[in-house]
This record gives structure tokens, sequence and C-alpha cells, in this order.
């Protein structure tokens, strides 16, 4: 009997339902684009309801895809949810109604919020409890504005009639049955990114919640990464059980098998996230990383990882195409890009709401510097590409003071990975190979692995050696160092042109 796994893998700009068989082939999937809100300067919202249908659909279309080639939906054993992290939902724990729209991990409302808790406290003023800096990035500060700001929901919060859930809480509730008893729970890798979980205990901690002036009640329960949680009650897949839950750049690390400590991989979505495995002890950064939870399978020990955000990969090529309308497709920017030997001597630094790691500045602004007559179409396109190259080779350095231990090859996934333009400037920029999967759903494979481990698809790393190892295309640097560095020490001009803006 042919077993499968599903994934619902829900991003920042689309959501995903695909199906796996248990070599980690990729049978069946299906995707949506949903509309992304921007209701002031710096602010990003989702409906909840918009990620609800999405989902819902995609499942529904991606079951039919599946069907159509044979098989059966009793064939699939257990789906796994992976999800854009830190986003902030609050319903209503008896009408299951969500209260407002979603804040998006990278809307930016939060700066005065930030500000004052930055200068009153000092950035990493709670790095020892939770292994991050304050900054607009997490939920703890989104949650506070819309405690603070938005009337319903503070009345919510004092009268404890509201729940509170990043996106993997909110459609595990929906999946499992929202007023009618669904499960109100997230797992250790989400919950690492509130800002309000102890990342040693693994649970809620009464300091942070003290901090942000957050009622505990509200609260999903922290399980771990890979557990039969319960069944989902609608949809096509009544009855299977949701067996995985992880962030998504967590679950590309799964999906990576980056299990080893010392293995890395860095995913190109609509920001670009390096994770670095650090093994079962935390590790606090001291340049300007986020320590975080890799993944905890069931009882088995807890892997942590340091982790480089870069808040804007993907989405700079998006603005590239609505808002500078030089391309229609994204993907055309790679055409631009390869037809020019270098930039010209442009540098974009895409800083549109701040940097994140390793500078954690919102008030950073983006920049294009070094424009000449000379300057076309090409050159820009190239530069974005180029903007987010350099911020992982920033990471890069930090992860290799952090660990001691110079990182020799980088395993990438992600959109932007299909351009092997992109990927050759990565390994220029990086001075170390960069090794691409033929397999692009890494971040939806990873959730599939942790659903099937508890379900006994496998049952140890082993048994995945077959998954995701084939066809994987190397790209080495072809630059030489004394040319990457002068691009680098030039770049960083630009970063500090970036950051002085403020
Ligand atoms: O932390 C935000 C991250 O989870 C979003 O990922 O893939 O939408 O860029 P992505």
């Amino acid at each position: 009997m042919p077993s499968f796994i599903g994934s619902i893998d829900q991003g920042t700009t689309s959501s995903r339902f695909l199906i796996f068989d248990s070599k980690g082939a990729l049978i069946a999937y299906h995707q949506i684009e949903f509309v992304q809100y921007y209701p002031n300067p710096g602010w990003i919202e989702h409906d909840p309801v918009d990620i609800l249908d999405s989902v819902y659909e995609c499942i529904e279309k991606g079951l039919k895809k599946f069907i159509e080639k044979g098989y059966s939906v009793s064939d699939i054993k257990a789906i796994g949810v992976t999800n854009q992290r830190e986003t902030t939902i609050v319903w209503d724990k008896t009408t299951g109604k969500h209260l407002c729209n979603a804040i998006v991990w990278c809307d930016a409302r939060t700066h005065h919020i930030v500000h004052d808790l930055n200068s009153k406290h000092g950035t990493n003023a709670l790095k020892e409890i939770c292994g991050l800096p304050i900054s607009t990035y997490f939920s703890a500060v989104k949650l506070k504005w819309l405690i603070e700001n938005v009337p319903t929901v503070k009345e919510a919060h004092e009268k404890e009639t509201m729940v509170f859930g990043n996106v993997d809480t909110w459609l595990i509730y929906n999946l499992t049955g929202g007023i009618d008893g669904g499960l109100h729970i997230t797992d250790v890798t989400n919950a690492s990114r509130t800002m309000l979980m102890d990342i040693k205990t693994l649970e809620w901690s009464d300091e942070l919640l003290k901090f942000f002036g957050i009622k505990k009640c509200i609260l999903p329960k922290i399980c771990s990464s890979s557990e039969v949680y319960g069944n989902i009650k609608i949809t096509s897949l009544v009855g299977i059980p949701i067996a995985g839950d992880l962030g998504d750049q967590h679950s590309a690390m799964v999906g990576q098998k980056c299990f080893q400590r010392g293995e890395v991989k860095n995913t190109y979505g609509t920001g670009c996230f390096m994770l670095f495995n650090t093994g079962t002890e935390p590790v606090i950064s001291k340049s300007g990383l986020l320590t975080t939870v890799g993944y905890k399978f069931g009882n088995e020990e807890t892997v942590y990882a340091l982790e480089g955000s870069i808040a804007v990969a993907g989405s700079a090529i998006k603005w590239v195409r609505d808002n500078l309308g030089i391309i229609n497709e994204t993907n055309e920017i790679n055409q631009l890009a390869a037809s020019v030997n270098d930039t010209g001597g442009v540098y974009f630094v895409t800083a549109f709401s701040g940097l994140f790691a390793p500078y954690w500045r919102d008030d950073a602004r983006g920049c294009i510097v070094g424009i000449t007559q000379y300057t076309n179409k090409c050159h820009i396109a190239r530069a974005t590409l180029e903007a987010a190259c350099f911020q992982t080779r920033a990471i890069l350095d930090a992860m290799n003071t952090d660990s001691g231990h110079p990182i020799t090859s980088l395993k990438v996934d992600g959109g932007m990975t299909n351009s092997d333009v992109c990927m050759q400037i990565q390994a220029d920029i990086l001075g170390i190979d960069v090794d691409r999967p033929a397999m692009k759903e890494t971040t939806a494979l990873g959730a599939a692995i942790a659903a099937g481990f508890a379900v006994g698809v496998w049952k140890s790393f082993s048994d995945l050696n077959e998954v995701n190892s084939h066809d994987r295309t190397i790209f080495s640097p072809q630059m030489s160092k004394e040319e990457s560095e002068q691009k680098y020490k030039t770049w960083q001009k630009a970063i500090e042109r970036s950051l002085d803006w403020a």
C-alpha cells in the first residue's frame, strides 16, 4: 500500500497544498496567491478568512489532481502544516471570528513601541530569555499594538474572550473544528518567534508576558513539531490526522535535511532566511543573529538554530514588477540581469521596512546608489538580485563569527533559487559552493517529513536517505576573491547610506 503525506504551506503571498510520496517525490500540488492589504505606509495585513479560503481551495484542487493520477484520499496518512511565521491573528473564542485583520510579520507599524522599549531597556534586554532582539518583527509587539490600539481587541483581552495565534494555530484551529472543539495549539518553532516563549524551557515565560502586558490564557498550548495533534473535520481531508507543524523556515531546514550540527540552509522567499543547526543547546548570538528552535520531533531532544533574517528578497522583485513596472512577470528579472555582466556600479539596498539581521534597524530605508547616465533597467534588475545575495553574505559572516567554524557550502531553496544567474552571483559573493536541490518545494517537504515521522511513514533519519538527495546543482564561485571582496566593501558603503537615512 503506497503511503502519501499532505503538506499545507501557507506563505506570505500564497497558499499551497502538496502531496508527497514516501520517497519525498512531489505527486500533486495546487497554489493560490491571495490579497495583500497595505492600509498605511509600512503596514501589511492579511484577511484571516482569505488565508483559510485559499488553503481550503488548494486542498480541494490539489486532491483533485491527486485523484486524477489514480490515487485515493485514504492513501494520505497525515498532514503537516507549515506557515509564514510571526504574523499575528486574534479571534473570539466563542464565535471563532477574527477580531481584525492579521498583522503580517514584515509590518512596521509597531516601530514607536519598539523605539520606546529599546530606549528604556536596550534592544537585547530579553535576548537571554527568548533569543530575540526587541523588534517590529515578532508577534509580541504586534499583539501589544492590537491590545493598545484596537478597542475590540482591548476589551476582548480584558474580558479574556479572545485567543491569539500565528497562522499555524489559526489553520489548525479551523481545520480541526473551529468553535466545535477546534484545537488551540502551536509548535515550539512557531512559539519561539512570538517573543513570549522561554527558549530553554519551551514554555510561555511569565516575565515576557508581564513585560508586554499580555495574558497567558489567550495563548495556544505549545506542542512538539511532530506528533498527532488531532483529526481534520472539514474539507475532503476529513478524518486525516494533522501530525506536523513548523514555521516555514524551520520546515525548510528539515526539508533540506540539515539534521547535523553545523549544517545550514538559506531560503529565498518573500524574505530570505538562513538557519544554522547548533545542536541541542541554544546559542545566544553575539553578532546580531536570532536564537530559535530548529525543530523538535515528539519527545526527542530539541534541536536549536541560529537564524539570519532578511526582510526583503523576493518581495523586491515584486516591487520591481509592480512599482517600477520594468518587468511584467517576476521571472523576467533574470533575463534582464543576465543580459549585463555587472550592475555598472549600481547597488540597491532593499530596506523597505528597515533592515533585519544583523543590523536590526527598523529606521533604515531603501536606497539605490551609483546611478550614472549609463545605468539602465538591466543594471537595476541585476542589483535587485545582488541585494539578497549581499545581505546573505553579511549573515554568513555573522554565522562564521558566532560559530567559529567557517561555512563551506550553503544549501539553498525558495523561488529566487530558480534563477541560475542569481545563484551564480550568490556563489561569487560568498566565495563558497551554493547547493540547490532539484525538488523546489523544500519548505512543504519539511512539514510532510515531520508529519510522516509522527505516523510511522519514516522511523529514523536514515530512512530519508533517498529523499531530496538527487540531481542537486552546485554553483561554484567564478569571481576572484579580490573582486568579490571589493564589491562587498562597496555594498557595505551602500548599507551605511541606508542606515544614515534616518
Ligand atoms: O519570518 C517570516 C517568514 O516565515 C516568511 O517566509 O517564505 O513568506 O518569505 P516567506
